[in-house]
């Protein structure tokens, strides 16, 4: 397995130092390749869960392994795609998608050849000299997404990459993040609160409940891409994470009852 989450807890203090538990003895696995959602309402951990994958934080008890090595710290391999895109606003489209080949230690000419590709395959060449205050919401998530491509990363993180973005351009980014994941297929761990998106992008979706941060159950995803929003087979696996959802709101009423 690639991936291993092995009883997972995360403990945060609050600012009058009383004991929070994010996240409660979380156990997942992944494979290589696998497009991963994971899928829950704001607060259940979605980030906390993602970041000690990612190395950003440790978990407070429990281990991450990632091809057999404990997860201590962030590694270069892997990139993060943030909701705020985190491009450089004084480079232009192409340097921007270079940063990380930079650090990498690859020629300039190499460089160029590689952003060249990426800034194709999200379908930005005409603008690879603009700046990102040129550029709409989705054009400058687009070029977040090639930059972390570029360095051909083993798995790709994004946390709620299109949260920002209007419903259209969210689709059309939707569309797009899932046909680069059939030509590249890369590991990619994607964090959302939004049933359809993660219905339409993941393998496998990780549905958490919050109050601790749990993992409630996986749903897997067999579907081609690309996937037909409006078909039955779509709209059947929407209506069972649905449920997920929905059963965990009556044992929370009898509960409160
Ligand atoms: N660094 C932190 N310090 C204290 N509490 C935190 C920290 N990060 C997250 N939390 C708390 O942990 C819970 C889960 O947060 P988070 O992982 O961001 O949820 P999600 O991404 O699903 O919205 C929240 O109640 C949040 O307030
Ligand atoms: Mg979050």
């Amino acid at each position: 397995m690639f991936i291993k989450v092995n009883n997972v807890s995360k403990v945060y203090k609050n600012n009058k130092n009383i004991e929070f538990k994010s996240l409660d003895n979380v156990n997942l696995t992944i494979e290589k390749g696998e497009f991963i959602c994971l899928l829950g309402p704001s607060g259940c951990g979605k980030s906390t869960l993602l970041n000690l994958i990612a190395g950003f934080d440790k978990p407070s008890t429990g281990e991450i392994f990632i091809d057999d090595k404990q997860v201590n710290e962030p590694s270069p391999n892997y990139v993060t795609i943030f909701q705020n895109y985190g491009l450089l606003p004084w480079r232009n489209v192409k340097k921007n998608v270079e940063l990380g080949l930079e650090a990498k230690k690859i020629s300039k000419e190499e460089r160029s050849k590689i952003a060249d590709e990426y800034i194709e395959l999200v379908g930005l060449s005409k603008f690879s000299k603009h700046h990102p205050s040129q550029l709409s919401g989705g054009m400058q998530q687009r070029v977040a997404i090639a930059r972390a491509l570029a360095v051909d990363p083993e798995i790709i993180f994004m946390d709620e990459p299109f949260g920002a973005l209007d419903a259209m351009t969210r689709m059309n980014m939707q569309d797009e993040i899932s046909n680069i994941w059939d030509k590249k297929k890369k590991t990619i761990i994607f964090v959302t609160h939004d049933i359809e998106e993660a219905v339409f992008l993941a393998d496998r979706i990780i549905i958490m409940t919050p109050g601790p941060g749990k993992v409630k159950s996986v749903i897997n995803v067999p579907m081609e891409r690309k996937r037909d929003r409006t078909s039955d087979a779509f709209l059947r696996i929407r209506d069972k994470v649905f449920v997920e959802f929905k059963m965990k709101k009556e044992i929370d009423m009898e509960y409160y009852i």
